[in-house]
Order: structure tokens, then sequence, then C-alpha cells
């Protein structure tokens, strides 16, 4: 164990943008790094990394987290062996503090290994050792088409029926009944040992590494009474939601094709593998957890649904589909023939015809569901209303806001319905997520919006319903009589408000006409050397110029109102000029953002080709990137 001021002190050493900078070639942008991102297929840089938070986050995948997470994640390791790797670096020494507790836990977990691998080995060898196992599970297993270096790869065996068979076994050999009662290799009843898997055909399931820590037991039987299938129990070395049967085979195949099946069966999985196709893990029948998809997401964004020819259960498997979709991967659905699961498809088509079928077939998860959903829809309107909800619902389960945009404008299509309600509608959903989500977990790094920002742009939302542009012109109001009443005012550094100000906001516009002249008339006095205050505007020969310089100086009630609605100037009012400036600039800034983020997925939506779209990801990357600049600098603003 490695004693926690020693994690502290590697976490301490280990920076962020030095430790990823080792694996990928860093660009600065601003405050920030920036990359194609490690874990996934980019062209354009999504891959972000802050030297301040000590985190990295990819706006395509969704991976994020800090040093230690990125070395896991990159190099495979577990997150001690993340510790280890950075301490090594960093010469940083760890004194491990074996207490007899950790000796003890450590060696209870090596004997369970053990215990199941002479397990796994015993029921090999009663397969292709005894009669009963050749004449029942192994021509079971040839019947089904599975070759012997196929049984060899996924070391299949056979349970004897007689009631001890392997526990008599495993006790003569000196392994303690404690860890085979543990792994649920025997059990006891009524004084009498007897093993938990009997007659059945077994399937060891490995841990990433190759190690079993499982087993499933398939009957031969007819018998509906038995059951198909019967599992190992949840142990210190398995836990069966962090599981997916197949991926130790797999994990390479899946990088390098940089995609995922997944199917439903343990003979789905080998029947691909001995077609040569291996990158496909099963769920095991159950649903998937956020676990398994997250171990899914370590070798690629991708992963494709196969789904059995009957349509029965496809309602019922593509309703956790959306979890997929909140993790930020690309899921794809493809259905195969009536009556035919992915085993049996592979071995009647052969690799090639598998392989063309699923190119042919793959459909974009969403518009599958909505298609699903429409056919059983039809013309029925209470049925159809239901239907939108649930595909908004999953439309706001997307992370990353540039593909949200873009799937729901194909959904606008399907759906017959507008794009803006539909923005509306996930947006409403969207922020009742994050949330949530920060209410659950207010000390998780977030490089997302953070919940004022969040509440901030709601609030902008509702106010947009009444006048739209209310938020900008509130914002330019307060802007602007700060530059009225505090232009001469000095800064740091002799700077005067009035002269930075203008240069804070020189490229940006101004939503009401009357605004934008006065800092059009400041501007140009400044040019020559001039500051201007309120009294110079108040006396102008333009009558609006004038009335709104007077409202602005002396409409306090009314500002200060909007000050407390936005709880922005909160420091005493004696020495809060500075604070005014920085804060109503910084608020200035905020919103211009957000507009201009706005205007980009508008413009994203509309766009034409492969190109546009990417310029548009790129320019709203960089938005994003300004507007947590900005957020950065507003709590400093605010406790200043
Ligand atoms: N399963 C289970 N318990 C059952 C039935 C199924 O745990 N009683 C799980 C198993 O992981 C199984 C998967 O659900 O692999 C899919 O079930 P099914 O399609 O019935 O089994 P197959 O794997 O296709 O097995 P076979 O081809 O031998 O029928
Ligand atoms: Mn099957």
């Amino acid at each position: 164990m490695i004693p926690p001021q020693t994690v502290a002190k590697i976490m301490d050493a280990a920076q962020i943008q030095e430790v990823v900078g080792e694996f990928v070639t860093l660009k600065k942008r601003g405050a920030n790094y920036v990359a194609n991102c490690p874990f996934h297929n980019e062209k354009t840089p999504s891959f972000s990394v802050s030297p301040a938070k000590g985190i990295y986050k990819c706006f395509g995948c969704g991976n994020a987290g800090n040093s230690a997470k990125f070395v896991m994640e990159h190099e495979n390791m577990s997150y001690p062996e993340a510790l280890r790797f950075l301490a090594k670096r960093y010469n940083i020494e760890i004194e491990e503090v074996n207490t007899e507790e950790a000796i003890e836990e450590k060696q209870e977990r090596d004997s369970l290994f053990i215990v199941n691998e002479f397990a796994s080995h015993y029921y090999q060898k009663n397969l292709f050792e005894t009669d009963e196992g050749k004449s029942i599970g192994l021509s079971y297993f040839r019947e089904r088409g599975f070759r012997e270096e196929t049984i060899k790869k996924f070391q299949l065996g056979y349970s004897l029926e007689q009631y001890d068979a392997l526990f008599k076994e495993a006790t003569a050999k000196g392994y303690k009944v404690e860890y085979l009662q543990k792994l649920g290799l025997a059990r006891n009843k009524n004084g009498r040992d007897y093993d938990f898997f009997r007659a059945r055909v077994q399937f060891p399931i490995f841990n990433l590494s190759g190690k079993v820590i499982a087993f499933a037991g398939r009957t031969l039987k007819k018998d509906k009474k038995i059951p198909k299938y019967i599992n190992s129990p949840e142990t210190e070395i398995y836990h069966k939601s962090f599981i997916l049967y197949g991926m130790y085979f797999a994990k390479r195949a899946i990088r390098q094709q940089d995609e995922c099946f997944m199917v439903e069966g343990y003979t789905d999985v080998i029947s691909l593998h001995q077609a040569g196709i291996e990158n496909v893990v099963a769920s095991s029948g159950t649903s998937l957890t956020e676990e398994q998809i997250r171990l899914v997401k370590r070798y690629t964004p991708n992963i494709t649904m196969l789904y059995d020819g009957d349509a029965a259960g496809l309602k019922a498997a593509i309703r956790g589909t959306d979890m997929i979709l909140e993790q930020g991967l690309n899921v794809k659905v493809v259905v195969l023939p009536d009556g035919e699961d992915p085993d049996s498809f592979v071995q009647q088509q052969g690799r090639t015809g598998f392989e063309e079928y699923i190119a042919e077939n793959a459909k974009d998860f969403i518009f599958f569901k909505t298609n699903l959903l429409l056919e059983e829809a039809k013309d029925d309107p209470v049925k159809k209303t239901a239907l939108v909800r649930d595909i908004i619902q999953t439309l706001a389960k997307i992370p990353d806001p540039i593909k949200r945009a873009l799937y729901i404008k194909e959904c606008s299509n399907l759906l017959d319905l507008s794009e803006q309600i539909i923005i509306n509608e996930t947006n409403k959903l969207k922020w009742g997520q994050l949330k949530k989500q920060q209410e659950r977990a207010p000390d998780v790094p977030n490089m997302g919006m953070d919940i004022v920002e969040v509440e901030q742009i709601m609030e902008k939302e509702s106010d947009a319903r009444e006048d739209k542009n209310y938020l900008y012109i509130n914002q330019e109001k307060a802007l602007v009589r700060v530059l009225l009443e505090f232009g001469k005012h000095e800064l740091e550094l002799e700077v005067p408000v009035g002269a930075y100000i203008i240069s804070e906001i020189e490229e940006l516009t101004l939503d009401l006409p009357v605004h934008q002249q006065i800092v059009n008339l400041y501007k140009l006095h400044l040019e020559e050397g001039k500051l201007l205050d309120a009294d110079f505007f108040i006396a102008h020969e333009d009558d609006t110029v004038s009335k709104t310089a007077v409202t602005l100086i002396h409409a306090q009630e009314l500002s200060e109102n909007w000050e407390k609605k936005h709880n922005i100037f909160i420091t005493p009012k004696t020495m809060r000029f500075k604070a005014d400036v920085y804060s109503s600039l910084n608020a200035f800034k905020m919103a211009q953002v957000k507009r201009l983020m706005d205007e980009c997925l508008q413009e994203l939506q509309n766009a034409k080709s492969e190109e546009e779209i990417k310029e548009f990801q790129e320019t709203y990357m960089t938005l994003m990137e300004w507007q947590r600049e900005l957020a950065t600098e507003r709590k400093t603003v605010i406790v200043r």
C-alpha cells in the first residue's frame, strides 16, 4: 500500500502537462494546452490539458482526469501501478506500508486466483480426458462447430455429474475448503460438501490480464426447470459489473480496429473469434453497467451492438443504451436476420459474409431508436408524444454539444418537428442533469460549465423568452455605466479605466446602437489622449446619448436591483469601483462568448461540407476555451 502522504507528493510532482507531454505532442493555447486525443481517432484536436487545474479532458470522447488517471488510461495500468510509474519518473521514494492486514489481503487474493486456476485445469482435463467429458462435453462443443484450438484458447471445460468430484480432487491436492467455498465452487449443506457446477460445460471468465476470476456453466440438459447458465458468485476477485466476457482476448483487436462489437452470449464471442473477428465482448445477457462501458472506452469510443433477429427483446435491449451515449461513445446497432444470433450467423456466413452484413446494416443508434419507435407509434398522437419525450431524453444524454446539435438536426427531420423545439427541450433536460450532477459531486473538478454559469444561462434563456436580448443589454448597460462613472479612475499601473475597457472590448460589438455610439465616442477621444466622463455625455448634443447617460448614472435603483439579482457586485461600495470594472467586463464578455457559441452551433447545423463542420468545430472549441478562462477569471473577480 502506498501511504496517502506519498500519493500527495507524487501528485504534486507530476505536473499534468509534463506527464501528458511525454506521450502526446501538446500545443499551447491560452492558459491551456491542446492536442489530438490519444484515446480516440481524430484529426482536429479536442483534447485539452489545464495546468492550473491539474487535469486533462477530451471533448470528443469524454476521457478526463488527473496525471495518475492519464497514465492508467494511456498505459493500461491500475491505479497503484500508475502511481509507482510516476514516483519513479519524479524520483519519489515509496515506503510501502505493508500492514499485516494488507499482506493478508494480498495473500487471500492470490490464493483465490490459484484455486480458480486449479479448477479451470481440472475442468479442462475432464473435457479431454474423461469418458463422460469426451462423450458429453467435447462432442457437444464439436457439434456446435467449435474447433479444438478454439476450445483450448478459451480454456473451455466440463464439470462431472458426480456431486463432489471437484471438491474431492481439490481437497486431496491440499486446496483449502475455505477458498473453494469463497469462490462458490463448493458448498456445504447439512454437513455435506458438494460441487456448485455439475454436468455442465464450463466457461472460465478472465480478468484483463488473463487470470481466471469466475466460471459460467451451461447445462446440456433440455429440462426447462434447470437454469441454462449458472455463474460464480461475486467475490473479492470477481465483480460482475466490471467485467465483459472476452475482453482479455479482445482488447488488442478493439484498439486496432477502433471498434468494439457487443454481443450477448459467451458462445457468440467464441464463434466470432474462431471466425477471425476478435474485437468482440459479451455483456452476458444482462444490461450494461457504467463500469463496463468505461472499460470499453479505454480502448475505443465506438461500440456496435449486435442484436439477435427476433425483435422481441430489442426494445428492452435499447433501453440501456442511453447510458452508453452518456459516456460519450458512438453507438451503432446491427440487427441480425430473423432467428439468428451472432454465433449461428457467423457459422453460417463465414467472416466475409458476416462483415459485409455488418457494414451494410449498421445503423446509428439514435436514428435506429427513432425509427423503431416511430414505426410503433404510427399515427397515434399519444404514442408519438411519448416517443418524442423519449428521443429528447436520449439526445440530452450526448455530452458533446457539437455531436448533439448534429443529431438534433437529423432527428428533427425524422420526427417532423422544428429543430428549435428539440433544442429547447434537450437544453432543459441537460441543465437539469448538470445541476443534479453538481449537487451529487460538488468536489469533483469539472472543466465544463459550473453551476453558476448554468444558472446564468438558464436565466438568460428564460429572459430571452420575454426579450431576446435582455441580458446582453443589461450587461452592456452595466459596462457602459462603469465606463462613464469611473472612466478617469486609475487601475493598477496607472491604467485609466476608460482606456482599459476600450481596449478590452475593441473587437466586440454592443447590441444597443446608442451603447455602441457612446463607446465609439469614447474611443475617438481616447485616440487624442482625452479621457471622458459622464458629464461629457450628459451634455452631448445627441438627445439619445444624453438621455442614456443620465439614465445610466442616475437610475441607481435599477442598477442596484440588477446587481442584487445577478449577485455580481458584492464588495463594499467605497472600494468597489475596480470590482465593478472587472466584473462588468467579465460578465459582458461571458455573454458575448455565449452568443458567439450559439451562433457557431447554429452555423454548424447549417454546415454543408466536412470542411465547414471542422472549421466550426474548431471555432467552437476555442470559444469554449475562452468561456472557461472567463469563468476562472470571474471567480477571482468576485473575491477581489
Ligand atoms: N444467460 C445467463 N443465464 C441464463 C441464460 C442466459 O446468464 N439462464 C446469459 C449468458 O451469459 C448467455 C447470454 O445470457 O451467454 C445469452 O443467452 P443465450 O442467448 O440464451 O445463450 P447463448 O450464449 O447464445 O448460449 P447458447 O448458444 O449455448 O444457447
Ligand atoms: Mn446462442
